[in-house]
């Protein structure tokens, strides 16, 4: 079984490589940071004694990501499982942060995320499992982190589509909704200064292994946790209204 992860070096894309490995998956693994992925890459062969091959990328770019299907072409294989797992937020007033930072949310949890979607797609069989990353924040608008809601809410429905259309070709596609996490993506995306960031989050490897096995029954939404469940489930009956004041209410910006 051969998978592909995307953003595996840290959080739950790393956590996910260290299950997959541990169930004795051959690995793609991509990420910007070359040495990281080396790192984790004799880390996992040492550990699992399995096959890692690591690809340095920045799914922002798509020369990049055109390198890496070329590399998937010349391996001559066929992905089993892609976590499709790179993601980026940034917290703040969007009126005051920088448009910098809005595009690279938007290139990354957006455009690089569909764009490899579709170059991955000739590489999947009947069988293959696709596991989209998206978030709680998919199920609301988000006050304070605009355009992260936005994006997550984009790759739930492209996502969902997906599950559709594929299903007569055999490929499963799943969507795992995490809500706050233990990973660097909280300093990364300024979210100490958010209410959010205060109530209590999951490890990566507790996210990594709902998401592992929410996708092996085939579920479309995958939520890990109760009370991300919980307030899933109230954000999507709510009016998006209330649903957006609900959020604001707990994303806060707390350094004001
Ligand atoms: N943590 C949370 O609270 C939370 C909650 C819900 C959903 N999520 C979602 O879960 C996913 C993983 O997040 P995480 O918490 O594990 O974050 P993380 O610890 O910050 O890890 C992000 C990973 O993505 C890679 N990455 C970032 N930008 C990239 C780019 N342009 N090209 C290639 N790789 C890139 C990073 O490696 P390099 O920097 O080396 O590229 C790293 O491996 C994201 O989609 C995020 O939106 C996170």
């Amino acid at each position: 079984m051969y998978a592909l992860i995307t953003g595996a070096t840290s959080g739950i894309g790393r956590a996910m490589a260290y299950l997959l490995a541990e169930k004795a998956y051959d690995l793609l693994l991509v990420a910007r940071n070359e040495k990281n992925l080396k790192d984790l890459q004799t880390t996992l062969e040492e550990t699992y004694n399995v096959k890692v091959q690591v690809q340095s990328v920045d799914v922002t770019k798509f020369i990049e990501l055109n390198q890496l299907i070329d590399y998937i072409a010349e391996e001559k294989k066929q992905i089993d499982l892609f976590v499709n797992n790179a993601g980026v937020g940034f917290f703040g007033d969007f009126g005051q942060m920088s448009e910098e930072e809005d595009l690279v949310a938007i290139d990354t949890n957006i455009r690089g995320f569909t764009y490899l979607t579709k170059k991955v797609y000739p590489y999947l069989h009947s069988g293959s499992r696709v596991l989209q990353v998206a978030s709680t924040a998919a199920f609301a608008p988000g006050p304070y982190m605009a355009v992260y809601y936005a994006s997550k809410a984009y790759v739930l429905s492209l996502s969902m589509a997906l599950r559709n259309e594929w299903k007569d070709k055999g490929i499963q596609v799943s969507i795992l909704c995490p809500g706050p996490t233990k990973t660097d993506f909280i300093q990364k995306a300024r979210m100490h200064k958010s209410g959010l960031a205060k109530l209590s989050a999951m490890t990566p490897e507790a996210v990594a292994h709902i998401g592992y096995k929410g996708l092996m029954k085939n579920k479309a939404i995958i939520i890990p946790g109760f009370t991300n469940k919980l307030s899933a489930c109230a954000l999507t009956l709510l009016p998006i209204r209330v649903s957006t004041l609900l959020v604001r209410s707990t994303q806060k910006n707390e350094s004001k």
